[in-house]
């Protein structure tokens, strides 16, 4: 079985509450393109600056059961992709920020933001789940959300765990991100597909919100295979040769994951 796989990605400019419109919108942006994987970007279905904790509890909804997961189940099952999406998920009174992955036959799981940036703490709780890497069959797949990526021990969580390629969905507005994500590439032979969005939203007093696009596909040597626009709307895919990841030599003698020193590194408390 060959290793490459068709990765792609969708950078949007969602409008704010129109869940059935991004959604369409988002299917007609993809068009009819092929592809095993398609990594959307974070709250794709409603955009990101909510306004009081009704409102994000309004936008919120249950994963699985929702309408969104529903939607994106039957895109799956249609495409044959495998489909990483963020939404705002409702469990009882609790909302996280989360991402949900489902493929041509169903459900596979979700995964709730870990490291909740900024006012994002007014509505979304810390994630709870572990850092999970998905075996989809043709890729193992690991998912962090957008500020997630400040945070090294995330990647290096779910490459040690076995991922393949990590997906990112994002509404990235520092603009750190995309280069750093070539570091985290680096630092865990692993590709990353980020998928951000585009536009601006201005629905807080005095914070306006702008987005950064530069959505992005990079490889296990840091190699940025695509790199979109700061203000577009667009679509790629682009080929992952899965064996570059699978491969943690460096060169003849050093191997990535083999030479760690654990017996020195001390990263499991506070100082
Ligand atoms: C972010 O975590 N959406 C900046």
């Amino acid at each position: 079985m060959s290793s490459i796989i068709q990765a792609g990605f969708l950078q949007t400019d969602p409008e704010f509450g129109a869940v059935d419109k991004n959604l369409s919108h988002a299917k007609q942006l993809w068009e009819d393109r092929k592809a095993d994987l398609l990594v959307l970007p974070e709250l794709f279905n409603t955009g990101y600056q909510f306004q009081s904790l009704d409102e994000a509890r309004n936008l919120s909804e249950p994963i699985p059961g929702g309408p969104t997961t529903g939607f994106l189940m039957d895109w799956a099952r249609e495409s044959g992709m495998v489909i990483v999406a963020g939404l705002a998920e409702r469990e009882g009174d609790v909302l996280y920020n989360s991402a949900v992955i489902v493929g041509p036959r169903g459900y596979i799981g979700k995964f709730r933001k870990a490291h909740i940036f900024d006012t994002e703490t007014q509505f979304f709780q810390p994630g709870d789940l572990p850092f999970t890497v998905f075996d989809t069959g043709f890729a193992k797949i690991g998912i962090m959300i957008c500020f997630d990526w400040r945070f090294p021990e995330t990647a290096r969580t779910l490459a040690l765990q076995g991922a393949d390629v990590i997906a990112h969905p994002a509404n990235l507005v520092l603009p750190d991100c995309p280069q750093a994500m070539i570091t985290r590439c680096l630092e865990n032979r692993v590709f990353a597909v980020t998928a951000d969005r585009v536009g601006t939203e201005q629905r807080l007093p005095g914070a306006t919100l702008k987005f950064i696009g530069q959505s992005q596909a990079v490889d296990p040597d840091g190699t940025i295979l695509i790199r979109a626009s700061e203000d577009r709307e667009e679509a790629h895919v682009a080929a992952l040769d899965l064996d570059k990841a699978r491969n943690k030599k460096i060169n003849g003698h050093n191997d990535l994951f083999a030479d760690r020193r654990e017996d020195l590194y001390r990263v499991g408390g506070k100082g």
